[in-house]
């Protein structure tokens, strides 16, 4: 494991496509913005296709590639493996890196199962090494300030937490059958791809959710076998036709520890929302807003402004004053969705460097899946599922 007076840390990434080049980038300009304890020093990357992982390699700025992901596990010169694989792969990867002990970074969501998760957090607790779930929306600047505004009590009392995520990628029926689309290697659809990301934001900015109740759709059921290509796009592969065993699309009713009802819908039939991750949270004193797709902006809206001075107000968090923003450009330069994992990765390496365990981290994945499965089961169950807070 890596000490805390090294001053760089050696990443192996298992993975290359969609997620790989977002992470592959954060590591490349995490150190030209932040002062940052540990510079990471890009090792080797990992897949099975030796033609295509050679490719990224190269583009991406790593030493080395591998078609084997045990090897690199295995090595010792590698600090973190970072898991940017399907979901189903999870599982195995981590619990062998955390046996190697190295540190873990891994895309969300932690697994399939809540069964898998808890295993997966149980032996990264043991062994000591640092861990983080890539829920990188929670580093956008507008996000961490919104969370400042509400623990310092600006909007007081939270009664509403409102969330839809809104994507339309896979409204043509010719769309391949792409493992998003399948259960055994992605767990649920809509729900766990971007869903999982709203239900993370409102732990994030209002507490743990006490009960809920889901109804969930699959519009299409059957697709074009085929895979994914880079981002959100896909190549069909076969004239061959497949089942679609997750859901389109998921609603959600939820109520909070703090009292709050809470209301979310996850959709990759939203037709004209390309990444529409947009939240309202109404309090006492005021109300939040944020939508993904202008994420600079925070609306807030104040209940103690003057009469005839009251309204939604726009704050673009670039300011110094604004978490993370002081890193960037001067005030009104804005910054992209790139910048959520540059962010995040600030907080892995300071957790590792200075010995603190980062957030969010596998409890959080935990507490996200036990959230996925809830939802599954009351929407199978036509019932209100209740939630524990007890995890161990
Ligand atoms: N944080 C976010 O906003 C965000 C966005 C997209 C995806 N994700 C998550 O990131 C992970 C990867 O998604 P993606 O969009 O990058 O997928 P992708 O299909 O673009 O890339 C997956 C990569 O994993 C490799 N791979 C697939 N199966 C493998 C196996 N068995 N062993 C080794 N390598 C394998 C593929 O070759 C490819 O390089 C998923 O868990 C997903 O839920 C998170």
């Amino acid at each position: 494991m890596v000490g805390v007076e090294q001053k760089t840390i050696r990443i192996g990434m298992i993975g290359y496509q969609f997620m790989g080049k977002a992470h592959s980038h954060a590591y490349r300009d995490l150190p030209f913005y932040f002062d940052t304890p540990l510079k990471p020093e890009l090792k080797v990357i990992v897949g099975r296709n030796e033609a295509t992982v050679k490719e990224a390699q190269k583009k991406f700025g790593f030493e080395a590639y591998e078609t084997d992901w045990r090897k690199v596990v295995e090595r010792d010169d590698i600090d973190v493996i970072d898991i940017v694989t399907p979901n189903h792969t999870h599982v195995e990867i981590a619990l062998a890196a955390i046996e190697a002990g190295k540190h873990v970074i891994i895309e969300k969501p932690l697994a399939l199962t809540v069964e898998e998760a808890k295993r997966m957090y149980k032996a990264a607790k043991e062994s000591g090494v640092k861990h983080m779930i890539c829920h990188n929306y929670r580093f956008a600047p507008a996000i961490q300030f919104a969370k400042q505004l509400i623990d310092q009590g600006k909007i007081g009392r939270v009664f509403h937490y409102r969330a839809n995520y809104l994507q339309d990628f896979i409204i043509d029926p010719e769309f391949p059958l792409v493992w998003r689309l399948q259960k055994d290697i992605a767990g649920s659809g809509a729900l766990g791809d971007i869903g999982a990301h709203s239900l993370d934001l409102a732990r994030f900015l209002i507490g743990e959710f006490t009960e809920l109740t889901g109804t969930m759709e699959t519009f299409i059921k059957e697709r074009p076998l085929g895979e994914m290509s880079g981002g959100l796009s896909a190549k069909g592969n076969s004239d061959q036709m497949g089942e679609v065993t997750v859901d389109d699309a998921v609603a959600i009713i939820a109520r909070f520890e703090n009292g709050a009802l809470g209301t979310f819908e996850a959709t990759r039939f939203a037709n004209g929302n390309r990444n529409k991750n947009k939240f309202e949270i109404n309090g006492e004193k005021g109300s939040i807003r944020w939508d993904m797709e202008n994420m600079n902006n925070l609306e807030v809206y104040l209940s103690d402004d003057e009469a005839g001075e009251q309204g939604f107000r726009l704050i673009n968090c670039t300011e110094e004053v604004h978490p993370y923003a002081g890193a960037y450009w001067p005030a009104g330069h804005i910054i992209g969705y790139e910048h959520t994992f540059i962010n995040l990765f600030d907080e892995f390496f300071r957790g590792i460097a200075e010995d603190y365990q980062p957030k969010p981290n596998f409890e959080d994945g935990v507490r996200n899946q036990i959230l996925l499965e809830a939802i599954e089961k009351s929407a199978e169950e036509r019932s209100w599922v209740k939630i524990g807070q007890e995890i161990e």
